[in-house]
């Protein structure tokens, strides 16, 4: 039986630590690329990865590159590709640079792998994923951005650390763009089946919201770059969704033109993070649910932003319009 391929696009902090996720998990064999210029740093992690297959006991293959050729005909694409962000700079500051970067490296991924499903990673999130659609030409429902699977996890680990319980009971739902203003939902919060309200006071519940939308900024804080461990770990949960065809409900940066109030004409929709259910298709459906008047406008001004960040796109690249 051929083992799936998954290649990662840039072999940097989240790149490298996408490999090792998926390698421990034994999901596929992996391919690392980066640019000529850091072709040792992507082919020294994969050597130092794959050595660990004796003693973590996973069958994958693991190699760097900096040539797209190794890609070939693989079945997802994590692009971690671009400048993260330090100290002071929001994710909205990375745009120009890596507008470019994932421009050129979607149009290679679409060259060489043009039946994959294409995850987007890196930064400003949802300009970018607006940016490999247009530069690969891929189908709607194959390309993904990762952001929901990271941003509902710190959501659920903040709350669990409240409650002191354990974060696999927490259930939580997280809706918007990739910034600080994406939206958690309490409404759709709950510890095995218990409503949160239930369990926590509105104020603790609204600390732990602002606290995953700004938890990105936390760590850049106390790191000078940004978090690698949980972006890598959703980016990975997404690739196994796909990958094993689980259909599993994911929170992902997915295209929309009607859904959830982003109303736009056919063919000029968004990526916006929405439920959705992951499976061989990549995206196969966005699940829909109908929100309150104040989650709708918390949800608004969030695809507005997203709105904006991919107008910068446009003015940039007028050709990606
Ligand atoms: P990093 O600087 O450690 O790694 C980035 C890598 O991309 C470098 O190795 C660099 O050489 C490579 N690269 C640059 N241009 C390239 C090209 N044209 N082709 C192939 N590789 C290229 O950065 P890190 O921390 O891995 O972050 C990567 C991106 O992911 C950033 O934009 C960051 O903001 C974003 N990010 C997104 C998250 C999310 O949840 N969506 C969470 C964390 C980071
Ligand atoms: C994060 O949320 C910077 O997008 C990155 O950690």
């Amino acid at each position: 039986m051929r083992r799936a391929k998954l290649s990662v696009i840039g072999a940097g902090n989240v790149g490298a630590t996408c490999a090792h996720w998926a390698a421990a998990k034994e999901l596929a064999d992996i391919v690392l690329l980066d640019i000529p210029d850091r072709v040792g740093v992507a082919k020294g992690k994969a050597l130092d990865l794959f050595c660990c297959a004796p003693m973590e006991e996973f069958d994958a293959n693991v190699i760097g590159t900096s040539d797209y050729k190794d890609t070939a005909d693989s079945d997802v694409v994590i692009v971690t590709a671009g400048l993260p962000r330090k100290p002071g700079m929001s994710r909205d500051d990375l745009i120009q640079t890596n507008v470019k970067i994932v421009r050129e490296v979607a149009e290679n991924v679409a060259k060489h792998s043009p039946n994959a499903v294409m995850i987007i990673v890196s930064n400003p999130l949802d300009a970018m994923v607006y940016t490999a659609w247009k530069a690969s030409g891929f189908p709607t429902n194959k390309i993904l951005g990762q952001a929901g699977c990271l941003d509902v996890a710190r959501f659920r680990a903040f709350l669990a650390m409240e409650l002191g319980c354990s974060v696999e009971d927490i259930q939580a739902l997280l809706l918007g763009g990739h910034g600080d203003d994406m939206v958690p939902l309490p409404r759709f919060t709950s510890v095995h089946g218990i409503p949160i309200d239930m369990l926590l006071s509105k104020e603790k519940i609204d600390a732990c919201v602002q606290r995953a939308k700004v938890g990105g900024g936390e760590i850049v804080q106390l790191m000078g770059t940004s978090a690698y461990y949980a972006p890598a770990s959703g980016s990975v949960q997404m690739a196994e969704a796909i990958i094993k065809d689980k259909k599993r409900i994911l929170p992902c940066a997915a295209y929309c033109e009607k859904e959830f109030g982003v109303a736009t004409e056919k063919g000029k929709g968004y990526f916006v993070g929405v439920p959705c259910v992951l499976g061989k298709n990549g995206m196969e459906k966005i699940v829909e649910i109908n929100l309150n008047a104040d989650e709708k406008k918390l949800m608004d001004e969030s695809i507005s932003h997203v709105k904006d960040l991919v107008g910068t796109v446009r003015k940039i690249f007028p050709e990606l319009a």
